[in-house]
């Protein structure tokens, strides 16, 4: 018995790095998953095919977020998928990062920032409502970069911060269904998105260096957390940010 037997869940953003460990994670507890991607077809036919390969269930849904359409285009597929049930767990994982620091930003930059990590996921929660049950989970993917200065990704800080703005708001508007809205914000995590800076010792020697844990997280260190919020377990939290950083930045180690 899994703790989502009989549950359908959402995960945008899941064919690959976090998104696909959360998919993973839900589908072990029983879930079906709708495995959203933007594009890549092969990753997420990837996650599809390790989800069965466990014995779980899961249908891959396309939408490219910052596109006309996309929203309607995901919920499309969401619901051929879902047949007729309602939606039990949302996790708006989806996201792009940024390396631009003030001077470099451009408009056009933080306009696809905005849409895709901000106004997609904002819309996707309205959405989401008519289809989503009594007793459902919504968790945002957040970031520790709403929490301390980074200075070469202040576009992508700013669209962590609006993201993570939704959930009190949200929580405190679902919360008579039993609906609870939380944000998780990760610290750096070993995927595509960080592969850049991740393969540079000396910038994982000071990430690990400002981290009580001492190491970057993996994606399974996040999905754990998502899927405890997701489940039975996290019925009393709602409206809040769970830093799942190891400790990163908590003040002078030593
Ligand atoms: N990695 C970290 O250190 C870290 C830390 C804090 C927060 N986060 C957050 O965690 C989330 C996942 O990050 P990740 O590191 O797992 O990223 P990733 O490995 O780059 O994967 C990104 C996922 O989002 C999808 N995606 C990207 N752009 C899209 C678009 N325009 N439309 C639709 N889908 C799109 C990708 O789909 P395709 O495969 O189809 O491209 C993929 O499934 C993001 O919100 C990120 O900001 C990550």
């Amino acid at each position: 018995m899994g703790t989502l037997d009989g549950k359908t869940a959402l995960v945008t953003g899941a064919s690959r790095g976090i998104g696909r460990a959360v998919a993973l994670r839900l589908a072990a507890e029983g879930a079906l998953v709708a495995v959203h991607h933007g594009g890549n077809e092969e990753a997420a036919a990837g996650t599809v095919a390790r989800i069965e390969e466990a014995g779980g269930r899961a249908f891959a849904v396309r939408a490219r977020f910052g596109e006309a359409g996309a929203v309607d285009a995901l919920f499309e597929g969401l619901t051929a998928g879902l047949a007729g049930r309602g939606l039990d767990v949302l996790v708006n994982n989806a996201g792009i990062g940024s390396g631009s620091s003030i001077a470099q930003v451009t408009e056009e930059e933080f306009a696809r920032l905005l849409a895709v990590n901000v106004t997609t996921p904002f819309f996707v929660i309205q959405r989401a409502l008519p289809l989503l049950n009594d007793g459902g989970r919504i968790v945002n993917m957040g970031s520790t970069a709403s929490r301390f200065a980074v200075t070469s990704q202040i576009g992508y800080t700013v669209t962590k911060a609006a993201l993570e703005a939704m959930a009190p708001s949200l929580a405190n508007e679902l919360g008579r269904r039993g609906i609870t809205v939380n944000t998780v914000a990760p610290g750096a995590v070993r995927t595509d998105m960080t592969a850049g800076y991740t393969a540079v010792p000396e910038v994982v020697a000071a990430l690990e260096g400002i981290t009580a844990l001492g190491r970057l997280g993996e994606p399974e260190d996040v999905a754990d957390v998502v899927g405890f919020l997701a489940g039975p377990q996290g019925r009393w939290m709602t409206g809040q940010t769970v830093d799942v950083s190891g400790g990163t930045w908590l003040g002078p180690l030593g």
